[in-house]
Parts: structure tokens; C-alpha cells; sequence
């Protein structure tokens, strides 16, 4: 028999150290965000069903989830408020003391060299859910883009390093960077939810956050099924002003991931969400998946794309795993 030439691949993986020698793409907790959510009113760690492990972190115990965290080599969060002072605009998040600007303060405080990224929205804080000012049965963009203004300005001046506004409001950055610069807080940096779809990934995360809204935000974020303005929506968050663009969510959109690192040269983060947390977990659960394993291959897949930044709920099991 005679066989073509071929080329052995093979050589290159014939031992541990090997296939390590030559691995293209590594894990790191640097490179790892945790999503906490902050509740202000529970008086113990109340798990979400939807996404076992994950716990809504009572404020008083803030401090000390914190110090494990840092104890165990976390080194970024991003914080999610659950609030008991909701309203229809959501004013609670521009309150001097109020729920946004504690948890900044707080871990500040506990941990100084934590970075704190401040998840900047609004929908945990209104009574319809909503990302933003409701005005006949529309999320009326402009006005939505005063309010995260006054937002951004408070969680910066309470200590967040990062300002990540998640509204898919048109026009975010922009407005944001005026507000930061006008208060004299020209050196804190804008991590746009710059790529962020209308996703059926979210489910938990609703559950988490105690979200109340009725409908879908179809009509802020995006279709998932546009690849091309996938690309032009973090790009006018590039002209806009923005230090770090993201697409979320992460694991389906390896594609947008890929197109977005081939566009611009600015860091690129990827939000690993709730349901693809979830679906992990309750396979793992279910004794079809081997967690660790598919852990580690969904977020070094989501790095291989081309993802700088990845926003895990895994970031603490990996950290207590020694990474
Ligand atoms: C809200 C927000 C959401 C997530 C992050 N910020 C939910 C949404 O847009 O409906 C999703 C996070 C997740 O599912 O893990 N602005
Ligand atoms: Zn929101």
C-alpha cells in the first residue's frame, strides 16, 4: 500500500510537558473577573437556585467575602446591587450612600488593590426592570444617558476603578466620559458593554437579581443573529471614548469575539453569562460533563477568540483550584 505524504502532528504532544511547551493559549487570574451580587437587605448568603455555587452576598457580610476572595488570588469583581429602594428611574444608583457607591467604598476598603469594575445600569434599581427611563411603554435613550452620568460620577468618586455600563444605550460612553472628565475624574476608565446581545442566556441572572421586568430588551440590545453589527457597535464605542470594549454573552459568540480582536487594538473583554454558567453546572450536576474540564475549555476558548478580559462566575472555584 502506498500512503500520500502526511505530516506528524503527534510529535509535539507525546508528553504532558510537551503539549504544555506548546500550548498557544494559558489561563490566568489576572486576566479573570468575578460578578458578585450585593444584597442589601438579606441578613444571610441566600443561594440563586438557577446558578448552584453562586450566592447573593448579604451587605453585611460583604467585607469578609471579600478578604476571602482576595485570600484565595481574585484580583478584579464586578458588582451587581440588589436593592430594596427601587423606583421608576432608578435613583438609588446616583445616591451619595446609596447601594452603588457602598459596595465601591466598602471593598475599597477592605481590599485596595481589588480592581472594583461597577456594573452600570439600572434595571436592578426600577420597579419594571428595565435598563433605563421608561416613558410610554419605550426605554427613552436620551434621558437614560443623564442618569448614567450622575451614576458613573458617584460610583467613581465612592472608589470604582472601572466604570462598565451595561445599558446598551446608544450614545453610553459618550455620555459617561463627559460626566467623569466634567468632575474632574478624567482618569477613570470606561469598560463599555460595548457588543452586548438580546440573549435567552440571561435567564438566571434575572433570578439573581431579583429582576422584575415584564417583556424582553429587544429593542436596546442586540439581535444575536447580527454579526456585522456586532462589529460596528463596539467600534462606535471605540470612537466614543471607551478604554475597553466586551462582548457578552461569550461562549456563542466566538465568532463576534474573533471579528472584534481583528478590528480594533483595544482590550477586549467577554462575559461568560448565567445560563452558560448554568448549563455547565447542572450538566456537570447531572453526571454528563466533567465540570473542571469543560471549565477550563469554555473560558480558554473564549481567550483563544481573542478575548483579554473574561467575566466568569467560575473565577473563585478556578482561584481555589490553584488555577
Ligand atoms: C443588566 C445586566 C444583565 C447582565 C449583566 N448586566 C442582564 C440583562 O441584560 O438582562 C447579564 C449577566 C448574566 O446573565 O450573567 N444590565
Ligand atoms: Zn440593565
Amino acid at each position: 500500500m502506498n500512503i500520500p505524504p502526511f505530516s506528524r502532528h503527534r510529535r509535539l504532544r507525546r508528553s504532558s510537558t510537551l503539549r504544555e511547551l506548546f500550548t498557544e493559549t494559558e489561563l490566568s487570574l489576572n486576566d479573570l473577573v468575578l460578578p458578585i451580587f450585593v444584597d442589601e437587605s438579606a441578613t444571610d448568603f441566600v443561594p440563586i437556585k438557577s446558578m448552584p455555587g453562586v450566592f447573593r452576598i448579604p451587605e453585611s457580610r460583604l467585607e469578609s467575602e471579600i478578604e476571602r476572595y482576595a485570600r484565595a488570588g481574585i484580583r478584579s469583581v464586578m458588582t451587581f446591587g440588589i436593592s430594596r429602594h427601587k423606583d421608576d428611574v432608578g435613583t438609588d444608583t446616583w445616591q451619595q450612600g446609596g447601594l452603588v457607591a457602598r459596595m465601591a467604598s466598602r471593598i475599597k476598603a477592605t481590599a485596595p488593590e481589588i480592581v472594583v469594575m461597577s456594573d452600570t445600569c439600572f434595571c436592578e434599581y426600577t420597579t419594571h426592570g428595565h435598563c433605563g427611563v421608561v416613558n410610554d411603554g419605550i426605554v427613552e435613550n436620551d434621558s437614560t444617558l443623564i442618569s448614567l452620568g450622575k451614576q458613573a460620577v458617584i460610583a467613581a468618586q465612592a472608589g470604582a476603578d472601572v466604570i462598565a455600563p451595561s445599558t446598551a444605550m446608544d450614545g453610553q460612553v459618550a455620555a459617561i466620559r463627559a460626566a467623569l472628565d466634567a468632575n474632574g475624574l478624567t482618569d477613570t476608565p470606561v469598560f463599555s458593554y460595548s457588543t452586548k446581545f438580546a440573549s435567552a442566556l440571561y435567564g438566571p441572572f434575572r433570578e439573581a437579581a431579583e429582576s422584575e421586568l415584564q417583556g424582553d430588551r429587544k429593542a436596546y440590545q442586540m439581535n444575536p443573529m447580527n454579526r456585522r453589527e456586532a462589529v460596528l457597535e463596539s467600534l462606535e464605542d471605540e470612537r466614543q471614548g471607551a478604554d475597553a470594549l466586551m462582548v457578552k454573552p461569550a461562549g456563542a459568540y466566538l465568532d463576534i469575539i474573533r471579528d472584534i480582536r481583528e478590528a480594533t487594538r483595544l482590550p477586549l473583554g467577554a462575559y461568560q453569562v448565567s445560563g452558560e454558567y448554568a448549563m455547565i453546572k447542572f450538566a456537570a450536576a447531572a453526571g454528563a460533563i466533567d465540570e473542571a474540564r469543560v471549565v477550563r475549555e469554555s473560558i480558554g476558548a473564549i481567550k483563544r477568540a481573542g478575548a483579554d478580559v473574561i467575566f466568569t462566575y467560575f473565577a473563585m472555584d478556578l482561584a481555589q483550584q490553584g488555577l
